[in-house]
């Protein structure tokens, strides 16, 4: 039996970096290629054996929930008109065996707090937590199922992290501590969003948490820092007086696509992979010759 069996998605954030795109659309729903960044997340939270999925919302979320929900009008319509591979589409999204909990985060007070609200639902038992802004592909195994294997040997708190540029660590959650092994290491200290000056190394945790129920508990005490809000990486740093936890820089590369770039970046990278329109973006992309891009440049210029 597979140990992790909840996986928290708090999807409460509003999403600013995105304007105008996520005035009334949830940050979660933007698509890469074709998928919403919240179904990569989820399906990656099934392929790690998870039979919970726990959204976290807020205001203007509605279409998540709608988006995991049956679409009946529209099954019906495809199934009169014999499509039937879109039908398969629409009804694959989750396998029948998942369930959907949606708690509302009624204020905005911070990812710890997000994922405190998780707690009715989790009780007391391990569970994983994504980010669906962070995107990974791109590995042999998916990110949380390397990471819910590392927690079946280790049984204790595995943060997901990954080496980032020294002038970004003041975007991250970054860790220090010992080399337990190559990839993996015993965290002796947790810093939100340090300056650069002030941080113990360039390991960021990147959006994927396997975490003890006793996070909770520390939680419910945490008090708001970084940003005024309630940090999850407080808690955890709170909980490694009483336990281990172990920084695992999983396989895989990640997406930023909290960021414009980053999910520009996705959208290149999943659109050549894709089965139905890789080839010809790969030569659509190949045809774009230095020319025609620096045409593309004088343009702008000119304007
Ligand atoms: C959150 C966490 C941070 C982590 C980051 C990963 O920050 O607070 O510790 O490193 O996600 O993406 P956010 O990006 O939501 O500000």
């Amino acid at each position: 039996m597979k140990s992790i069996k909840k996986c928290v998605f708090p999807v409460a954030g509003m999403g600013t970096r995105f304007l105008p795109a996520t005035k009334a659309n949830p940050k979660e729903m933007l698509p890469v290629v074709d998928k919403p960044l919240i179904q990569y997340a989820a399906e990656e939270a099934v392929s790690a054996g998870v039979d919970t999925l726990i959204f976290v919302t807020g205001r203007n979320k509605r279409s998540i929930e709608d988006h995991f929900d049956t679409a009946y009008e529209m099954e019906r319509e495809l199934e009169a008109k014999g499509k039937t591979a879109m039908l398969e589409i629409l009804r694959g999204i989750l396998p029948s065996h998942v369930n959907c909990v949606f708690i509302r985060q009624s204020e905005a007070l911070g990812l710890g707090h997000a994922v405190l609200c998780a707690k009715p639902v989790v009780n007391n038992e391990p569970f994983a937590v994504i980010l669906a802004d962070d995107l990974i592909n791109f590995s042999e195994k998916p990110c949380l199922t390397q990471m819910v294997e590392m927690f079946d040997y280790q049984h204790c708190s595995i943060l997901g992290t990954q080496d980032v540029p020294k002038e970004s660590v003041s975007s991250y959650g970054i860790v220090a501590g010992t080399e337990v092994r190559k990839g993996l290491m015993e965290v002796s200290g947790m810093v939100e969003k340090p300056a650069v000056k002030d941080a113990p190394s360039t390991t960021a945790v990147v959006g994927r948490y396997v975490l003890m129920p006793q996070i909770f508990e520390k939680l419910e005490n945490t008090k708001r820092g970084a940003g005024g809000e309630i940090q999850l990486t407080d808690a955890i740093a709170a909980l490694m007086q009483d336990q281990r936890i172990l920084a695992y820089n999983f396989d895989g590369k990640r997406f930023d696509c909290g960021s414009k770039l980053g999910y520009l970046q996705a959208q290149v990278e999943f659109a050549l992979e894709h089965d139905e329109v890789g080839k010809e973006f790969r030569a659509y992309l190949d045809s774009l010759s230095a020319e025609q891009m620096n045409k593309v440049v004088n343009m702008k210029k000119k304007k």
